[in-house]
């Protein structure tokens, strides 16, 4: 393993904003915060806010920056990448972030029921091959319901037009309303006139996809927690380019 990617794995277990648990600890103890992330570390009581493979974090700071009135905390389970956005963070005193390093499908463990108020997703793999895989499907829909509030916003920016004709179906067939909705965000909602555009910020990934002439697609919906979501049943053209740390395209 690098050196650099050690001394970063090294500087994460300092930094009091990230939190990292061993899958056995998790078992056996929980985790102190579920239902108390307010209470206990953001000693507020504004609105959490997730950014879900959140890589290198950049976002998730960026965010906070334009919104100092909500707590946001990205996960990924890459050490590695987070420590940027963690770095950034405290170097910046920024109170209102932290970061979670876990794999998406134990959320529930480390949030409870209503603790999250919206969750940006933002350019996930659109795993055209594995539905269950891909993170707007019926499963994780599954999982975020789990914690978030009534009418929670979810968020996704993606580069990949099957992801978003996918995700778009997943709100039609739910019946989710759908906010803002773009093939083009950057043509349409361009960043000049408004408190806060989502074009305001880049993800690491965002930027090399800009660089490479590819529109970035944003989809925002209002999601209800149920016991259950429908599958969106429908056929959709797959993206004939490869993707940057994607597996190619088959
Ligand atoms: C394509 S990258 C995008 C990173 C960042 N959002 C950006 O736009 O620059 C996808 C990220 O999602 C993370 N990821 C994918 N599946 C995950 C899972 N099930 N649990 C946690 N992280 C996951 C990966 O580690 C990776 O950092």
């Amino acid at each position: 393993m690098a050196k650099n990617k050690l001394q970063k794995f090294a500087d994460m277990t300092t930094f009091p904003h990230v939190f990292q648990y061993p899958f056995a600890v998790l078992q056996e103890k929980g985790f102190e915060m579920r239902g108390r992330w307010n209470e206990l570390f953001f000693k507020n009581t504004h609105p959490i806010v997730l950014e879900l493979g959140c890589g290198k974090g950049e976002y998730t700071v960026g965010l906070a920056r334009c919104f100092p009135d909500k707590n946001f905390i990205g996960v990924d389970i890459k050490g590695a990448r987070i420590w940027t956005g963690a770095k950034q963070a405290l170097e910046e005193g920024l109170p209102n972030v932290a970061f979670l390093r876990t794999h998406i499908e134990l959320l529930a463990q480390f949030f409870a029921a209503g603790e999250v108020a919206e969750i940006w997703i933002t350019f996930p793999d659109p795993q055209m091959n594995k539905t269950n895989k891909r993170m707007t499907s019926a499963r994780f829909m599954q999982l975020y319901s789990k914690i978030i509030v009534p009418q929670a916003l979810i968020h996704l920016k993606t580069d990949s037009m099957f992801m978003f004709a996918y995700t778009q179906a997943m709100a039609r067939v739910n019946c989710f309303p759908v906010v803002v909705e773009s093939v083009d965000l950057y043509h349409d909602y361009p960043s000049d006139d408004r408190p806060f555009a989502p074009t305001q910020i880049q993800t690491f990934y965002e930027k090399q996809w800009r660089e490479r002439g590819i529109d970035i697609k944003y989809l925002c919906f209002v999601m209800e927690p149920r016991e259950t979501y429908i599958e969106p049943e429908i056929d959709i053209a797959r993206d004939d380019y490869r993707s940057f740390g994607r597996s190619a395209v088959r």
